[in-house]
């Protein structure tokens, strides 16, 4: 595929782990919208926006992440996983430009024992999930041009995620729970940033496909948490939990490994080691 020259990028929910991500390391010509700057469920705001900044390609990152809450706030997580994909396609495909648009793993239910890949059956378990899903829906039926990118497990030196909330409860405990039934792959979110600017690249007029990307390594969350006290040389230890002892009614995915061979094949990504990523992240925190 060819070079994408003159690009300007427009990142939209550019306060969030990934959007931060995205900021240190896409050139300084692309655009980077808060939530403030631009909220992605106003429909006007959207094509006012994009009339008026005129984007060469747009990564979408904005979304409802917060995975329990969403059990209760269901209309909050589907206006924006969902409804608000509606105004970005319609935008993007006024403006002619591709809609990169971040997805996840909890679109699958976990039962499948082996990496899951693009072309494996749905089926979430939870609001959360089911949101997502329901965007990817509309991304499928509405952009002229898309590329859904499905990640999971995603942390950084930015915002909430897993390894902060580690790292915090080390400072307070001696033992953490930690769940160790169930299974995926963590996300350097920088390292999934990296990856969106090699594809944001290439010519990815007309397309419409979807892509699994993560870091290598099927671990627990009690092995994640064990490796990032042995990083960074902590003596606090995990007690391996049952997600059945673990204080959350939200349904998760058991399993939601992902095959990430489409990917590499078509943009030639490399795939970092989970450990090696982790270690990087931690290098900045
Ligand atoms: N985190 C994970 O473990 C994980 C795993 C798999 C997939 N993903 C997906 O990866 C993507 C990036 O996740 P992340 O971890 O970077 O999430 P994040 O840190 O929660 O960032 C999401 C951002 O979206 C913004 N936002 C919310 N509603 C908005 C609206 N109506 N208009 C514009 N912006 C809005 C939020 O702003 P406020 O802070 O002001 O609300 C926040 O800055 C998401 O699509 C997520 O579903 C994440």
């Amino acid at each position: 595929m060819p070079n994408n020259s003159c690009s300007r990028i427009l990142v939209t929910g550019a306060n969030g782990q990934l959007g931060q991500c995205l900021k240190d390391v896409l050139a300084s010509s692309s655009l980077f919208a808060s939530r403030q700057d631009l909220d992605i469920t106003s429909q006007e705001e959207v094509l006012r926006y994009f009339k008026n900044h005129k984007p060469s390609l747009c990564i979408n990152t904005a979304a409802y992440t917060q995975v329990d809450l969403a059990e209760e706030e269901s209309d909050q997580a589907y206006l924006i996983n969902a409804e608000a994909l509606k105004n970005l396609c319609l935008a993007c495909n006024e403006l002619n430009i591709t809609l990169v648009h971040i997805s996840t793993d909890y679109v699958f239910d976990g039962k499948k024992d082996e990496a899951y890949s693009e072309d494996d059956l749905v089926g979430p378990l939870g609001i959360y999930g089911k949101s997502k899903l329901a965007g990817e829906e509309i991304v499928q039926s509405m952009a002229n041009s898309y590329l859904i990118m499905r990640t999971s497990w995603v942390y950084s030196e930015y915002g909430k995620n897993f390894v902060k909330t580690m790292l915090r409860l080390a400072n307070q405990k001696d033992e953490i729970s930690v769940v160790h039934d169930q299974w995926g792959n963590p996300t350097y979110a920088k390292d999934l940033a990296l990856a969106l600017k090699k594809i944001s690249e290439k010519n990815l007029e007309g397309i419409k496909e979807l892509y699994h990307y993560s870091h290598d390594g099927k671990i627990s969350w009690a092995q994640f948490a064990e490796e990032i006290f042995r990083q960074k040389g902590l003596k606090t230890k995990v007690r391996p939990i049952e997600t059945k002892d673990f204080p959350s009614n939200t349904p998760r995915p058991s399993n939601s490994s992902f095959s990430k061979d489409k990917i590499k094949s078509d943009f030639g990504i490399k795939i970092p080691d989970w450990k090696e990523g982790l270690s990087r992240c931690l290098e900045c925190l």
